[in-house]
């Protein structure tokens, strides 16, 4: 891939001279505050359909804020505010037409901690979405398949799919709301360190379901682990805090970011050497 990932102005359409969208999402100038306290400031970050983007930095530098921006999870949060735009194909998600609701059916998110409903049935876990949203679908049987089969899991749970969620290990149950995220097919799909609560042998099988998951949708995910944002990920976003606000430092191609990144404190950072 060659296209750099940070740019700030519109692309333009030759032929008819229209601003042509830009196809995937997008952050313009986004700020984050919490009351008085200003988290997070003024990120321009570009998302390409169909890529994976690793989220990296120390802790307290804004990422977990940064993407709770994306999908409108951020204003959930008592005192919080933010300014700027975020852009999904070209549509303002903070639009006041814009239900909330809606904007997280088509941008997902993943945490840290495996959340499936331990009482419900892996099947139950994996269509809970849906019917959450109260989304019309007739072929349950195949939405569980397919989501769990992309999900990675498929294999391990199609003998015991009336099984409880919180029967499953903790990779098996990261696996599980993955294929519950994907139930409503989302375009952008959000993971906050999706893989610190797991063993390596699980890190690595998620690994492998995000570079699948990328042929059809853009993952965005924040890792604190640059072995793992080395293998996964197209782009890498490095974000600081030099006591005040969070600030993007530099995005770009992974290979240049861990090769030959532009700021000598993008360098010691992927080299281990603070953070
Ligand atoms: N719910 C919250 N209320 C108040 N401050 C918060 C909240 N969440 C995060 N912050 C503050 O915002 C800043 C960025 O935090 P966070 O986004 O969690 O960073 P990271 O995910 O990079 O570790 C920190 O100063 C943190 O204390
Ligand atoms: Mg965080």
């Amino acid at each position: 891939m060659t296209q750099t990932q940070i740019t700030t102005s519109q692309g333009t359409n030759q032929q008819s001279g229209e601003t042509s969208k830009f196809i995937g999402l997008e952050t313009q100038g986004v700020h984050a505050w919490f009351g008085k306290h200003h988290a997070l400031s003024n990120v321009s970050l570009r998302f390409p359909e169909r890529t994976v983007t690793g989220l990296i930095g120390p802790s307290g530098c804004g990422k977990s804020t940064f993407i709770r921006l994306l999908n409108r999870m951020h204003e959930f949060i008592p005192s919080a505010a933010m300014a700027g735009s975020v852009l999904l194909n070209g549509s303002d998600i903070y639009a006041p037409e814009e239900d909330p609701a809606m904007i997280r059916l088509k941008v997902g998110m993943v945490f840290q901690k495996p959340n499936p409903f331990p009482a419900m049935t892996i099947r139950e876990n994996v269509l809970a979405g849906i019917r959450l949203a109260h989304l019309k679908r007739s072929n349950h049987d195949e939405i569980v398949e397919q989501c769990l089969t992309r999900a990675g899991l498929w294999k391990e749970v199609k003998d015991r799919l009336q099984a409880s969620g919180g029967s499953l290990s903790g990779g098996q149950q990261q696996r599980l709301c993955i294929a519950r995220s994907l139930a409503v097919e989302p375009q952008v799909l959000l993971m906050d360190e999706p893989c610190s609560a797991l063993d390596p042998g699980s890190t690595l099988r998620i690994e492998e379901t995000i570079k699948e998951l990328a042929e059809k949708i853009t993952v965005i995910i924040v890792t604190h682990n640059m072995q793992q944002a080395s293998r996964v990920s197209d782009y890498c976003a490095f974000f600081l805090t030099d006591g005040g606000p969070g600030y993007l430092v530099e995005a770009d191609a992974t290979r240049k970011m861990f090769t030959n990144p532009t700021d000598s404190r993008t360098a010691d950072y992927v080299q281990g050497k603070f953070g």
